[in-house]
């Protein structure tokens, strides 16, 4: 166990910055994931941490020691990788076992280990074949027993269950986050799944870019979105975002083409004729019953969840998204009405993408703890 932490950490390509002064704590024990798009500077930071790329400004410290000069193998971390990294040549005990022999461990101990390891992660009557004869899934089994037979302070995960398929990227989730709890190992998790993401996670960092746009526990990041970006990106299907006008003395947002919607008292303090973006999750709102007033909308066409639908509405030409379980027919273009209750409005700066309601819900929580 350990716990690493990143000072204004730079990395440059030539004169090409590609991660922009991360500052970022993780405490020992934590399961941390990394989340953003490709080419955002995940892999690039874990890489950093791991030793396997040079730092180009900053500090990052493991332990309370700072790394920056130190080799990968005297960091005392574990990766995994997405392509799995085995030798082609040994078999399944030898792959397991090979730090170990280059750290000198007698045989008898080190078959030990590696039959122990190897049952821990479900490779027991594997040990004999070669990489070339075992699926995708056991590949990534190896690679597993690889790293934790190093018993190391730090696991890095560099989307590792991308190459498996859907039903096997579950189940070996699963497994990693019963690995990660039983031996209390510290992990750093790099995806760009933000489903991936929000089950493994104990905290997320969500990534844009080359910078850190929001690192808080999966609910947090759910439930008040940093940025227009982080709710965009955090959520399926995704967040619908509606451009408007903040009205304080009406304690409402006035869409454009003139539609209000109620907003809580806090959110509109002090933002009097702001331009936001509103954003409406799916799952918070609803279809009104007849009669009752809320978001004028035109149907446009649904999908079977079978679990549920997803209505997909216009609203002034703009998509606007309901998941519903309510099962409703509509004729294309037939005019819907949208039930928005004010703590389902989340309200982002149109200029700034910074969110006022995320801000507000804060503040009330900081509030609470002090009073
Ligand atoms: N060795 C390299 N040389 C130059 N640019 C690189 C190198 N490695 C990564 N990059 C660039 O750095 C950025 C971040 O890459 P990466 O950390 O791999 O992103 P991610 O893992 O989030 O997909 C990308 O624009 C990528 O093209
Ligand atoms: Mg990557």
């Amino acid at each position: 166990m350990a716990d690493i932490s990143i000072r204004s950490v730079r990395k440059a390509y030539g004169k090409d910055e590609v991660v922009h002064g991360v500052d970022l704590d993780i405490y020992d024990g934590e399961f941390i994931v990394i989340l953003g798009p490709s080419g955002c500077g995940k892999s690039t930071l874990l890489r950093m941490i791991a030793g396997l790329e040079e730092i180009t400004a900053g500090e990052v410290a493991i332990a309370g020691q700072v790394v920056n000069q130190m080799e990968p193998r005297e960091r005392g971390c574990a990766m995994v990788f997405q392509n799995y990294a085995l030798y082609p040549h040994m078999t399944v005990a030898e792959n397991i076992g090979y730090a170990l022999k280059v750290a000198g461990m007698a045989k008898a101990e080190r078959i030990a280990r590696v039959t122990q390891v190897a049952t821990s992660v479900g490779l027991d009557g594997m040990l004999d074949r070669k990489p070339g004869q075992l699926s995708g899934g056991q590949r990534q089994r190896v690679a597993m027993a690889r790293a934790i037979i190093r018993e190391p302070r730090v696991f890095l995960f560099d989307e590792p269950l991308s190459n498996l398929d859907a039903k096997l990227r579950v189940q070996m989730r699963h497994e990693i986050r019963r690995i990660h709890n039983r031996i209390a190992a510290t992990s750093v998790f790099v995806t760009h799944d933000q489903h991936e993401g929000m089950t493994l996670a104990d905290r997320m960092v969500i990534m844009n870019k080359g910078t850190i746009e929001q690192v808080g526990t999966p609910e947090e990041v759910y439930d008040h979105p940093a940025t227009t970006y982080v709710a965009g990106f955090i959520g399926s299907p995704a967040m619908n975002f509606l451009p408007g006008r903040i009205s304080t003395a009406g304690r409402a947002v006035v869409l454009e083409g003139g539609a209000r919607l109620d907003i809580s008292a806090a959110a509109a303090l002090g933002h009097d004729g702001l331009l936001v973006q509103v954003g409406l999750r799916p799952e918070q709102i609803a279809i009104a019953a007849p009669g009752q007033s809320g978001l004028p909308v035109r149907f446009d066409f649904a999908e079977e969840l079978g679990s549920g639908r997803l209505y997909h509405f216009l609203h002034e030409d703009l998509p606007v998204t309901v998941h519903s379980d309510e099962k409703r027919r509509f004729a294309p273009g037939e005019p819907a009405t949208l039930t928005v209750p004010p703590v389902a409005v989340h309200l982002f700066d149109a200029q700034t993408t910074q969110s006022l309601t995320a801000a507000a819900a804060l503040a009330e929580a900081r509030a609470r703890v002090n009073a």
